[in-house]
């Protein structure tokens, strides 16, 4: 879709917000995404803070890393800090976003694709991941669905219009 140049994936790493130093913490706070985008993934600040007043047993902000440093964020949330469509044993995906400057270039699915694993390392009993995305979304959707994520149940009426649950199953052949 994009013309932007792909990125290097090879030190793609998510880093759990307590793991940050307080310059990355800033180069998190300083992500950017278009006010439209912000219908679909809610402000940073709110998300930060949920992260950062949440049980670390079920809240978990993490930033996307690059060698070329902070360039997106997203927050996983389980038991009860997870909303009530949340499969049994599983967790939830919010917020996530990609700054601006680094949309289009494979980094969101790549990240996407590091989740398995981190929860395999830090939350092993999470057996699937969930999601809901507005059904506009385009770049959202599709980046899921590139990193094995499927459609499941009814479309819902979400804060700002249509959305799609998507989970993506957390099986051996996901796990590292
Ligand atoms: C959704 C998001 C995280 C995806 O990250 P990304 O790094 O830009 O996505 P990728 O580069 O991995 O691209 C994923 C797919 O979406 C497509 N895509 C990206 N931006 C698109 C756009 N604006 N319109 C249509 N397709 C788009 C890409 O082309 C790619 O598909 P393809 O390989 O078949 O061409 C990022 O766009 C973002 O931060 N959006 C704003 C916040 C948001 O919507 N978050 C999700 C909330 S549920």
């Amino acid at each position: 879709m994009s013309g932007a140049a792909p990125a290097p994936r090879g030190q793609l790493a998510l880093v759990h917000w307590p793991a940050l130093t307080a310059a990355e913490r800033d180069a998190v706070l300083r992500l950017e995404i278009s006010a439209a985008q912000v219908e679909f993934a809610g402000t940073l600040h709110k998300s930060v803070a949920a992260c950062e007043r949440g049980d670390p047993a079920e809240v978990a902000g993490l930033a996307i890393r690059t060698e070329a440093g902070i360039v997106g964020w997203l927050v996983l949330k389980r038991g009860a800090a997870a909303p009530d469509w949340t499969p049994p044993d599983g967790a939830v995906v919010s917020g996530l976003r990609m700054d601006l400057r680094h949309q289009g270039r494979g980094l969101g699915t790549a990240a996407l694709a590091l989740l398995p694993g981190w929860l395999a390392r830090h939350w092993p009993d999470t057996t699937m991941l969930a999601l809901r995305v507005d059904d506009g979304n385009v770049a959202g959707i599709r980046a899921y669905e590139k990193a094995g994520w499927a459609e499941v149940g009814a479309r819902q009426m979400g804060r700002v219009g249509v959305e799609r649950t998507m989970t993506l199953r957390l099986g051996a052949g996901t796990r590292p």
